[in-house]
């Protein structure tokens, strides 16, 4: 199970050990950390799962078409936005760290 970490908005760094083949999204759930609420499941069409990857983005897929379109209407969008149920756990995501990014 590769661990990553997950930052919470007050500021705390959690180690999660993911499961492969979950979402990220999934993971941070099944850690126990409901700062993602995930409201639509991870159908891509909420963006309440939004994070900020801080290290390890080269292990993830390049943004889809539809994840973008749900970035543009976060208020907090930053260049390293992404959406944590578009992001596959992988081995190769080992040591990524992401930033639970502020409610909107
Ligand atoms: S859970 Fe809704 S867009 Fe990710």
């Amino acid at each position: 199970m590769p661990g990553v970490t997950v930052i919470l908005r007050e500021g705390e760094a959690v180690a999660v050990e993911a499961e492969i083949g979950v979402s990220m999204m999934e993971a941070i759930r099944n850690a126990g950390i409901d700062e993602v609420v995930a409201l639509c499941g991870g159908s891509c069409s909420c963006a309440t799962c939004h994070v900020f990857v801080e290290e390890g983005a080269e292990a993830l897929p390049e943004m889809g078409a539809d994840e973008a379109d749900m970035l543009e209407c976060s208020l907090y969008r930053q260049p390293n936005s992404r959406l944590s149920c578009q992001l596959p756990v992988t081995a190769a995501t080992a040591g990524l760290v992401v930033r639970i990014a502020p409610e909107e």
